[in-house]
């Protein structure tokens, strides 16, 4: 695809596995745009290839069920260069992640890069923290953060329809 220009503004989620915040991110975007009745084009990847192929981490397949959203189907693969061009927006999940997605952004890259908490309000600059080797709580913090980005979008990409 080379054209990246959609009549829907298209969404990639990165963090560092793609099994545990961006698939999260990734569900609760497609959920909220489902209810706005926005058509988006949604998709996660990491900026690392350790789980290429493999199902989100069973933890935030639980938690994204209890919020009844179902993420298990979603698969592990990692950030490409056509991503860049590909997709109108790619969001971090956390800052060294961005670091990372910026160090391999092709020349003829337009996504528009950003932290995804800089999208809501009174939490710019803020991570999601990698909830990896934590407890399950620790997967409702994250729940809890990227549907409050995912509602800051919907927000946002009904404001500028
Ligand atoms: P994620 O969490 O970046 O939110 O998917 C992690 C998943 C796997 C690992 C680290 C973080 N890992 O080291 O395998």
């Amino acid at each position: 695809m080379t054209d990246r220009k959609h009549a829907s503004p298209s969404v990639l989620f990165v963090c560092l596995g793609n099994i545990c915040r961006s698939p999260m991110a990734e569900g609760a975007m497609r959920d909220a745009a489902a209810q706005a009745g926005l058509d988006l084009e949604i998709d996660s990847c990491g900026t690392a290839g350790y789980h290429i192929g493999d199902p989100p981490d069973p933890r935030a397949v639980e938690i994204a069920n209890r919020h009844g959203v179902d993420i298990s189907k979603l698969r592990g693969r990692q950030l490409s260069r056509d991503d860049f061009s590909r997709f109108d927006h790619i969001f971090a999940l956390d800052a060294e992640n961005l670091k990372n997605i910026r160090a391999v952004e092709p020349d003829d890259g337009t996504a528009e890069i950003a932290l995804l908490l800089d999208v809501v309000e009174d939490r710019e600059g803020e991570p999601v923290a990698d909830p990896y080797y934590g407890d399950l709580e620790g997967f409702e913090d994250t729940w809890a953060d990227v549907s409050a980005a995912a509602e800051a979008l919907i927000a946002r990409f009904r404001a500028e329809a």
